[in-house]
């Protein structure tokens, strides 16, 4: 069931997903629940592992660029992005190139398909060995933290797949930025590649998603990426009875980055979320995360973590 990260495990998980089977792969943003995006049932099976409501769409890894392009319609901005990014923590949401063998349940009926060409060494070779595709949303269970280690998957979803494929701790730790380029670019999901990055790669700035505008995805929910404890944000300290998890040179019994290195909250945030899982944390103190580059990834979660659950 957890296959090392060698030329044995890799091969063992492309020959898994090549007949249909569910398979955990490491990526360098979070561990992914992966499945042959050609195959409807194989797609079918990653909503049903995940509890996740069929019309949220998947993002569709792949190898190179030029597999993206045999899927969706690249345009001027799309091509600047991918070639100065990929691989590497961004999706490009773009129009779906008419008759792309992508299984229609991946992109929820939209006429668009979100794509991305991930640096983790081990996915590219499953991607490379499998030669198709791969349907790939984060592999927890619908609504709770997204993992980011092996552990963490056979934690939420043990049961329900038939493999994990251990590359150890994610390194950049928050999910990929997710950008529609057309008409204009739009931010749907900031993410493990700063929005800085991205406007200055365009030369121009990028717009945020309207709020209820377009479709309503996972990590666009208000209440997502929850821990079971409540989380207190902006927090000095921690008040009598919650857990402090501290940014920077303060007392707590967590810290991100002592250090205040945005790199190493964003890498650790899932983590210790999940230990706080864990150790029953009920009340949870959160340090300020300065709104700057990564940080903006990291208060998006860390809101959509303290929201109210619906
Ligand atoms: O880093 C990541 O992106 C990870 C790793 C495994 O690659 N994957 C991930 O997938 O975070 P998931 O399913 O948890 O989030 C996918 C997001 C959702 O918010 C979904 O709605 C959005 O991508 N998405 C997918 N297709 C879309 C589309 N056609 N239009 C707009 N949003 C789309
Ligand atoms: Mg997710």
């Amino acid at each position: 069931k957890l296959l090392s990260a060698d030329a044995e495990g890799i091969s063992k998980a492309s020959a898994l997903l090549r007949d249909g089977a569910l398979v955990a792969i490491p990526t360098e943003t979070v561990y992914g629940l992966a499945a042959d995006a050609t195959s409807d049932l194989a797609v079918a099976a990653i909503f049903d592992a995940k509890g996740r409501p069929t019309f949220n769409p998947l993002i569709v890894h792949v190898a190179s660029l030029k597999e993206a392009e045999k899927i969706a319609e690249f345009d001027a901005d799309a091509i600047r992005l991918a070639e100065a990014f990929w691989p590497g923590p961004l999706t490009l949401v773009l129009p779906l190139k008419p008759g792309a063998r992508i299984s229609k349940l991946v992109s929820a009926g939209l006429q668009t398909v979100a794509l991305r060409v991930p640096a983790q060494a081990e996915a590219r070779a499953v991607l490379k060995a499998l030669g198709r595709p791969l349907a790939a949303p984060s592999a927890n269970p619908s609504g709770r933290i997204s993992p980011t280690t092996a552990a963490h998957v056979i934690e939420g979803l043990g049961g329900r797949i038939a493999a994990v494929l251990d590359a150890g701790p994610c390194s950049v730790g928050l999910e990929s930025t997710i950008l529609a380029t057309r008409p204009t670019p739009v931010l749907l999901r900031p993410g493990g590649l700063p929005r800085d990055a991205i406007e200055a790669c365009l030369g121009s700035p990028v717009a945020d998603r309207q709020e209820g505008e377009g479709i309503t995805a996972p990590g666009q929910l208000t209440s997502h990426y929850a821990p079971k404890g409540s989380l207190r944000l902006n927090a000095a300290s921690a008040r009598p009875g919650e857990v402090m998890l501290g940014f920077g040179p303060v007392a707590a019994d967590l810290n991100l980055s002592p250090g205040s290195d945005l790199r190493e909250a964003a890498a650790r945030l899932f983590d210790c979320l999940h230990m706080l899982d864990a150790k029953g944390a009920k009340q949870i103190a959160v340090s300020p995360i300065p709104d700057v580059g990564l940080g903006l990834a990291i208060n998006d979660r860390l809101r959509r973590a303290a929201a109210p659950r619906g």
